[in-house]
Formats: C-alpha cells, structure tokens, sequence
C-alpha cells in the first residue's frame, strides 16, 4: 500500500501574489489535486504571508474533501489561527523570515517551553500535531517527549545530496529516524525537495505513512499545461479577427 500524499498547494499562492491578483488560486488547485487522488492538503501560513493568505486557509478548510495540513511557526498568534480554522493536522515549523523555504527541522529541546504550550493548545483544541524535524534520533525521542503525534522528516538535505554516497548516507538517517519513530508510536511523514527523481527511494521506507510535496508538483503542473494555455490564448486571438473582411492583396 502506497503512502499518502499531501500536496502542498503553496507556489501557487507564490505565482497569484508576484501580481497580487486574485489568480491562480490555491484553493482551485486543491480541488484539483483532490480530484487526481491527492489524500491531503497541506499549507504553509507563514508569519510575512508570502504566499499562502488567512482567506485561502478559511476557505480550504471548508472545501477541501480530504484533510488539511497547516504548516506553521509555534507563535501565538499562529496558534490562536489554527484554533479559528481548526485544519485536521498542524505542522510545526520553524521559521526564519529571511529563508526561502524552510531550511532545517525544528530543535525540539531548545523549544521545548513554546512547543509544549503550543501542542497542548491544538491538541486540545482537537487538533493533531506534528513536529517537522530533521532525521535525527535526538529529535524523534525529543517530539515523543512533548506528546506529538507525528513527526514529519526534513528530506530537504537527502534531495540536496551529490553523489551515491552521501545519498545513501541520508537516505540512511531517514529510514533510522522513521523507524525509531515508529516504535515510539509516532505517526511518520517526510517531505521537502521530493521530485519525480528522488522520491521512489523515500516512498519505498514501510514507516512513513505520508509525503507532503509542493515545489515539485506545482512546477510541472505549470510545464505540462503551457501548451494547453498557449493554444487558448491563440484560439482568442483567431476568433477576435473571425467576422473581419479579410484585407484585399
Ligand atoms: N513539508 C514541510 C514541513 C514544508 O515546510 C514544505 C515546504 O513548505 C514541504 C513539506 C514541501 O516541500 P517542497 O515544496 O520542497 O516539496
């Protein structure tokens, strides 16, 4: 049995606010990756709202079909978000403002005051919650400690990976890290830099449960429709000149 997917809708966001126009929207393409068999929806709501907006999470989570994953910062204002919008699972992150994606898992220990009121808050708010860390023992006791759910594992170091070897190496850390997860009875995800050309590897380790992956998708999702939207544009443009008099030679 495959893995689940949660297809991270954010880059579409990412191409509507280049314009800060009301298209593409993310919540349309959710529907559709809904309807090609995605089994989640994940979003990241970040602190400077670069891409993904309040409105997108409110109006995903009462459209969306499957689940909702909201990824976020453990702030308070981001807790109190996700105790209005109420998404099945929170992710936790962290967050620097000046990265351009999230670089690195979260350090549970050196968090561990903010992480406890933060899990305690969305759990009891009925939410599930899931610490995005890196493939790092340390890590996966450190979120059984603070009641997580889950863990969702960082494969972005795996994707950067040159060479075999120290591609085997991290794609060792993974498999140990879900593993050990999994014996605590931690739910096991992993995402972050999964393409068409690295994820077989990831989606073959029987203890991860779930893959989120965005960049991937929502760029070939723009390659393979290009022909598509350029010949609409072309039939609009043939049908603007359709009733004029042809010019005499
Ligand atoms: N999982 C988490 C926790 C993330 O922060 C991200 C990036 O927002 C992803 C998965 C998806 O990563 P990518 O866009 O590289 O597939």
């Amino acid at each position: 049995m495959r893995a689940r997917l949660g297809v991270n809708v954010d880059h579409v966001a990412t191409v509507r606010q280049a314009r800060k126009a009301a298209y593409p929207d993310p919540v349309e393409a959710a529907l559709l990756a809904e309807l090609a068999g995605a089994d989640q929806i994940t979003v990241h709501l970040r602190e400077d709202r670069r891409h993904i907006q309040e409105r997108d999470v409110e109006v995903l989570r009462r459209v969306a079909k499957t689940e909702v994953n909201l990824e976020m910062a453990a702030t308070q204002e981001m807790v109190s978000l996700a105790l209005k919008f109420r998404p099945d699972t929170v992710t936790l992150v962290p967050e620097r403002r000046e990265e351009l994606t999230t670089e690195g898992g979260l350090d549970v220990m050196g968090q561990k005051d903010a992480l406890d009121r933060a899990i305690r808050l969305l759990q009891d708010g009925g939410i599930r919650v899931s610490l995005f860390i890196d493939p790092d023992l340390d890590q996966v006791r450190a979120s059984h400690k603070v009641n997580a759910h889950a863990v969702e594992l960082h494969t972005g170091r795996y994707a950067e990976a040159r060479g075999f070897s120290e591609r085997s190496d991290e794609l060792g850390r993974i498999r140990d890290a879900a593993k050990a997860a999994a014996k605590l009875g931690l739910g096991v995800a992993a995402g972050h830099g999964l393409h068409y050309t690295n994820t077989i590897p990831v989606a073959r380790i029987p203890e991860i449960q779930e893959l989120n992956i965005g960049h991937s998708i929502v760029a070939r999702a723009l390659t393979t429709g290009m022909e598509r939207a350029v010949k609409d544009m072309l039939d609009q443009m043939r049908e603007a000149r359709a009733d004029l008099v042809k010019p005499a030679r």
